[in-house]
Order: structure tokens, then sequence, then C-alpha cells
């Protein structure tokens, strides 16, 4: 079992230092933990300072359909399809925590990993709009791509390219990829003015791609129902607006957005805040723009629910789903943490915040974040760290072995435990152990908030 190198000093330093953590959990150490998550997800060619030593180049024949090349980005979580509309949604998460907490990310010393993190998804965005009404929305197949359990430098199955264009449209997918880039395009003003510019570009293209050919990337590919699920688009369409709005301050997004939200409903009480549903972060959006008490309104009722309203399994989690519990618990906690503080604080945002990610890093006696305290997932639901140091062969009986995972997949937040706070750390049980790139985005934004918040 390889440990890679760079964790040696994070975890002494997490047993010796004296730094001030929050309710007795080190924020700082869970997030640097989340970035590893984040690279051990990469695709492409690696760079040199890859910090995973499992990991190495993999999916170089990633392309389109008249070749044109789609290397690089996430691969969504156990498996290794590249879905465009999660890689979005969690680099416009991570984005808005880095421009809402940037002084906290700058004093913990990880805002440059951070905007590498987000670089390495918006880079892939970039290649994969590859006209101004085209943008490939998925590489590789579901149901291919789940015949195989093994290392992604192994893979060696077709992965055919998935297309939006202006006869196959997908508002949701390219909307969310407009709010990408915007997003990071604002993270990139100060240390990349150029890289900010071309983030621009390619977003306002995408959006108006997204608002003029109206479709649901599910009708246009309908195979992709089996792992992602959304039921309009128009959350995602005012999402995107209002990123660019952030981006440009040109108001004619401001307008789009607000008439979107009248138009669309988006003042609704939704169930959550997750990849596919943005309602509470546009509410919290709009309030923080035009400090309008109808925004305000909508956000305060969403979060006074997430308080006193929604499920909570007996040790306090907050329950949406059986897939993603810990997930949507720390999203939600994220979008009412922005929300806590707009005429006077709302310490009941933060407590919610506080317990939630509590919940998450040990409070029950067990993190569910890999690699933070003692006792965490051993086994989680994803193929890579399932396999051994080459050159042992890596297949399905590594998927089925009762044993720990040979590499340790740190910083990944696994899906969680039932309604009764019931779990069982067994890596066929992907109810309880997936992992995937947008379970980590609310969290990681989450951890900085609270750093910020605390100033801890
Ligand atoms: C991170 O820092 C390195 C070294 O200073 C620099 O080359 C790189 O551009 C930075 N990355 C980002 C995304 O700012
Ligand atoms: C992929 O690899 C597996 C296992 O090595 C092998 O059985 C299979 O034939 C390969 N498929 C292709 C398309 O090369």
């Amino acid at each position: 079992m390889l440990i890679p190198k760079i964790l040696i000093p994070i975890i002494l330093s997490a047993r010796i230092s004296s730094q001030p953590v929050t309710a007795g959990y080190n924020y700082k150490e869970a997030l640097k933990l989340s970035l590893l998550f984040y690279e051990a997800q990469r695709s492409g060619i690696l760079p040199e300072s890859n910090r995973i030593s499992w990991r190495s180049d993999s999916a170089l024949n990633d392309q389109g359909i008249k070749g044109e090349d789609l290397t690089g980005g996430y691969y969504d979580a156990a498996d290794f399809v590249k879905f465009g509309f999660t890689i979005a949604y969690s680099m416009t998460i991570l984005a808005w925590g880095l421009v809402s907490y940037e002084e906290t990310y700058r004093r913990i010393g990880q805002h440059n990993a951070t905007a590498e993190a987000i670089k390495w998804g918006t880079d892939y965005i970039i290649k994969c709009h590859t006209a101004p009404f085209e943008f490939y929305a998925q590489v590789g197949d579901f149901p291919s791509d789940h015949k195989f359990w093994g290392r992604p430098e192994e893979l060696n199955m077709t992965r055919p390219a998935h297309k939006i264009d202006k006869d196959q449209p997908g508002s949701d997918v390219a909307a969310e990829a407009a709010a990408a880039l915007a997003s990071a395009s604002i993270v990139f003003q100060k240390i990349d003015p150029d890289y900010s510019h071309e983030l621009i570009r390619h977003s306002t293209e995408l959006f108006d791609f997204a608002y003029e050919y109206r479709g649901l990337f599910l009708d246009t590919f309908p195979g992709s129902k089996h792992y992602h699920e959304n039921d309009d688009y128009y959350d995602e369409l005012a999402w995107a607006a209002i990123w660019l709005y952030k981006a440009t301050r040109l108001s004619k997004y401001a307008e789009i957005a607000k008439t979107l939200y009248t138009e669309h409903n988006l003042n609704q009480k939704p169930k959550t805040f997750f990849y596919n549903s943005k309602y509470a972060g546009i509410q919290v959006l709009l309030s923080q723009e035009f400090k309008n008490q109808e925004y305000v309104q909508a956000i305060k009722e969403f979060c006074d629910f997430a308080v006193d309203g929604m499920d909570k399994t007996p040790k306090g989690l907050i329950y949406i789903n059986k897939l993603g519990t810990l997930a949507h618990a720390a999203s939600i906690s994220y979008v009412c943490l922005q929300a806590s503080n707009f005429d006077k604080p709302e310490d009941k945002y933060v407590n919610l915040a506080k317990d939630q990610a509590a919940y998450i890093l040990g409070s029950t006696g067990f993190s569910y974040l890999v690699g933070y305290g003692d006792s965490y997932p051993k086994q989680p639901h994803h193929a890579a760290s399932s396999c051994k140091d080459l050159p042992a062969v890596c297949n399905w009986d590594d998927f089925r072995s009762t044993k720990p995972n040979p590499q340790i997949l740190y910083g990944a937040l696994v899906s969680g435990p039932s309604q009764i706070d019931h779990y069982e750390d067994v890596r066929e049980e992907y109810l309880y152990n997936e992992v995937t790139i947008d379970y980590n985005a609310g969290l990681h934004s989450l951890l900085a908030g609270l750093m910020q918040h605390f100033n801890s």
C-alpha cells in the first residue's frame, strides 16, 4: 500500500499542530483532502505535479465525432464516464466558494490548488465547446463502462462522445457549462486575465446556445437517464444568467435571470440544492446582488425549512435521499451559509452548517470523508482505488474483495448513511459508499465558508 508522499506532512502536522479548529474539526485538513479526491478523478495527461501515486495518464483517445481532442476533465465517480453536467456543476460550486471566501483560501494556502482544480474542469469544458452551437456533453457510455471494473489507465472499451447542437439541444447542460465558465472567469480575473476572457467568451456563447435552442439533455440522449435526473432547464438558465451577470456586469443577464425567475416559478421552495436543482442557489445569488425582499424571503423560507422542517436522521443529519445523503446535507448547508448574513446574521443557518459538517467529519464517531480522522470508509465504491499496485491485475475480483481498498481514496465523501443513521462500509453497496465529483463540491465550499465564518 502506497501513501502519496505529500500526505505524510499533512497527517503529521494535523497531529502535532495547535492550529485553531472549530468544534474539534480541522476544516483545513478536510479541504486539503478533498482536493486530493479531485486529483484522483483526473482524466487525460496528468501534470508532473500529480500527487496521486497510483494514477497516471488515461483515456487519451477521448475524441469527438470529427476527431476533436476531448481528453482531460474528470471521471464522474467509481466509473469513467465524463458527464459535462456534473463536471460543470462541480466547477461552478468550487468557483463560487473560491470567489466568496478568497481571503480564507489565501490564508490557508489553498487558493492556487483550488484554482488549479477548477481549471482542470474548465479547460475540458472549453475543449468540449467545439463550435458556438455545439457542445460535447458526455464522453463514454454507461452500459459499456459498467461492464468494466479496473484502472482508468487500462480502459479499452469504445468511449463514444455525445454532442448537443441546434437539432439536438441540451439547455440544462449548456447552461450549466456556461455557469461554470462564468464563475471560473471571476476566479481568474486577477490571476490570469487572458484565461478569464476566454472563459467569458465561451460562457456567453454557451449561454446563447442554451437559451436559443431549448431542450433537455435527457430527451436528446435518453441513455443518460440511468445516472442523472433533471426535470427542467429554467433553473440552469437563470443560474447561468446570474453567473454571467456577476462576471460581466452586463445588465441584460440580470434582466434575463429576473424574468426567468418570475415566469418559471423559481421562487418555489425546492426540496434540496443539488446538481440538478439550483433554485436555492439562484435565490441566494439574486438576494446578494439585488437585496430585494422577494428573493431574500424565498431563500429564507428554504433555509428555515432546512433548519426546522426537513427530515433528519435520529442523529441530526438532513435526510433528502438515500443516494448522496451527505452531499445533499452539505450542499444545502453551503447554500444556507451563503444566506446567513443578509440583514442580520442568521446564527441558526450557521449552526445548521456547522452541525451537518460535524456529522460528516465525525460527530457520530465515524468520519465519512476518506482519510479524515481515525475511523473512515475503507471500501469506497471506486474502481481505481480498489486496484492493488501494478503489475497486479485489477478486475471484478477487486470489486468483490472484502478487504479495504488498497489505495486510500483521500478526500472522497461517500454517499452516507440511511434515514436511521445506518451505514455499511461495503464497496458493493453504492447507496452507502458511492463517491462522485459532485458530492464533494458542496462540502468543499462549505468547509471554506465555515473557516471564513469562524476565522479558523
Ligand atoms: C499556481 O501556482 C503556479 C506556481 O506559481 C502557477 O504556475 C500556476 O499558474 C498557478 N495556478 C493557478 C490556477 O493560478
Ligand atoms: C479489453 O481488455 C479485456 C481484459 O484484458 C479483454 O478481455 C478485452 O478483449 C479487451 N477489449 C478490447 C476491445 O480490446
